[in-house]
């Protein structure tokens, strides 16, 4: 359960008083308590700790009873014109991390934002950072310890605004840990049908229409992407289509997201370690769907649909085999050299899908390259898309979500790779490298010439350590992205 967060006019009586202090030990507001509470010793006590007010860093300090909060920290917020809703975001998290065993934590942490950085949106980010750095994956440990945060409550003057930016920070906060919570999942307990289960379950509980086709459905819907990739699975394929439809919505934008439940590259195998990690090449799929979950919840203008492909990419006697040629849903065949760059073949039939319900805009996001981690990292997606206004838009929304996004070109020329001997296309490049791109333009050719992002998050989608409010493990990414461009969509014209 994610802690309660909730604006509140002044301490009280609680487990932990949190405050902050800016870099170069200045004290932040509400440090006058802890200084009376040491007798005008707080300089001095930082000072000796050697505690210098970085972003994250934390000193505990003794109330000797003198306070209604049973214990205090001091959260370093780094320099004082720095503390814009990204740095918020990160000290939640902290805040949330450092707060041990405490139930009910206090905190002045809202009043730490730079002048320039919308009260709102600070304070979005600060809900977002308690429930993330709250969060742990803790189903199949023995012993299991979930965060004891119970309750924060923000020493700010409440207004409605902040009020339903608070609320809003725990509902998108809590989207990204249910698509945490899916991609940390082991591959055996979410074969595409359970996924499936699932969204649906996950749908009935915030008013979306799902719809889920599987066996006969697939074919007749010319899934052969979808079919081929998920052929080599004793676990079959499904296609999840995920609605939400307010009344007199304006516009309508398509999220598309790549689930493969396990890649195991089929036929042409991965390493052991190259398979280590593969439950995660579902977290597009999670972050739609868990995207999607707040859309009722934060009262979305925009319809927005979600198409979900959703395989296990296996070898076996069922497999599709390298020389195979499939016909996508829009009737292009592609002749597979490489059964590991499944994605794109599964993300062919959603894309077209999409594309036959002519929405103004799509995006999709896919673990799709390895070679994005080579060219970005860890903590920045690649970005691809057609149309200069939705690429500027996508690229916004994520800036304002403080998630990390950087473009990369579609160059024309580059497409020589993908010619097959025998098919319209091939789903391996002949060589050349950037493979980042010449996915990105394999898919290019499924988007029918509307508004397209493609988010290549492969390297995001897991994190290889704690940082802020990221944890270990599936991050979520794409979710705050995603959630953010619903809320402010406008059709993009350009
Ligand atoms: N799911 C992988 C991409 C991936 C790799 C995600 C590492 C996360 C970490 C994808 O299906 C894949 O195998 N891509 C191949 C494409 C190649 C065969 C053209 C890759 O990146 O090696
Ligand atoms: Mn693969
Ligand atoms: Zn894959």
């Amino acid at each position: 359960m994610a802690p309660i967060v909730e604006l509140a006019a002044r301490v009280g009586a609680v487990d932990l008083l949190v405050v902050p202090v800016f870099a170069g030990r200045v004290a932040g507001p509400g440090a006058d308590l802890l200084d009376g509470a040491l007798d005008g010793g707080l300089a001095a006590f930082m000072e000796e700790a050697g505690f210098d007010g970085s972003l994250g860093e934390h000193l505990a300090v003794p109330t000797g009873g003198r306070l209604s909060a049973r214990a205090a920290i001091l959260l370093g917020v780094g320099p004082r014109d720095g503390c814009g809703t990204d740095a918020m975001r990160r000290v939640g998290a902290a805040l949330a991390r450092k707060s041990g065993r405490a139930a009910t934590v206090v905190t002045t942490l809202l009043d730490a934002r730079s002048p320039e950085t919308d009260p709102a949106a600070a304070a979005q980010a600060l809900a977002e950072g308690i429930v993330l750095g709250a969060y742990r994956f803790t189903r199949y440990r023995a012993a299991a310890k979930p965060s004891a945060l119970k309750r924060v409550r923000v020493v700010h003057r409440a207004t409605a605004g902040l009020r339903a930016a608070v609320a809003r920070g725990v509902r998108v906060g809590e989207a990204v840990c249910l698509a945490r919570d899916l991609v940390n999942e082991p591959a055996e307990a979410k074969s595409p049908d359970a996924v499936a289960r699932i969204a649906r379950r996950v749908g009935r509980q915030s008013g979306l229409k799902v719809q889920v086709l599987s066996g006969e459905q697939l074919v007749s819907e010319r899934m052969g992407g979808v079919l081929g990739v998920g052929g080599g699975s004793d676990r079959p394929p499904r296609f999840v289509r995920l609605e939400w439809s307010p009344p007199r919505a304006r516009g309508t934008l398509a999220l598309v997201g790549k689930g493969v439940v396990f890649d195991s590259g089929g036929l042409s195998l991965k390493t052991a370690t190259g398979m280590e990690t593969m439950k995660t090449d579902m977290a597009g799929a999670a972050a739609v769907i868990a995207a999607m979950s707040t859309l009722r919840d934060l009262g979305v203008k925009t319809r927005v649909v979600g198409y979900v492909p959703l395989v296990e990419n296996m070898p076996s006697g069922r497999a599709v085999r390298p020389g195979d040629v499939l016909t996508m849903r829009n009737g292009t065949t592609v002749e597979v050299l490489n059964t590991d760059a499944e994605g794109r073949l599964i993300l062919a039939d959603a894309l077209a899908y999409a594309v036959d319900e002519k929405p103004d805009a799509i995006i999709d996001l896919a673990t799709l390259t390895g070679a994005v981690t080579m060219a970005l990292g860890e903590r920045i997606a690649g970005l691809m898309g057609m149309n200069d206004g939705w690429v500027e838009a996508v690229t916004a929304a994520a800036g304002r979500a403080g998630e990390r996004v950087w473009r990369l070109p579609l160059p024309e020329d580059y497409k020589r790779v993908m010619e097959s001997e025998i098919a319209d296309l091939r789903n391996t490049a002949t060589g050349g490298g950037a493979g980042t791109i010449t996915a990105g333009l394999f898919l290019r050719d499924f988007t029918g010439g509307l508004p397209w992002v493609h988010l290549d998050i492969a390297g995001t989608a897991r994190a290889s350590a704690d940082d802020g409010e990221i944890a270990k493990g599936g991050t979520g990414f794409g979710v705050r992205t995603l959630v953010e461009l619903a809320r402010t969509f406008a059709a993009p014209t350009r």
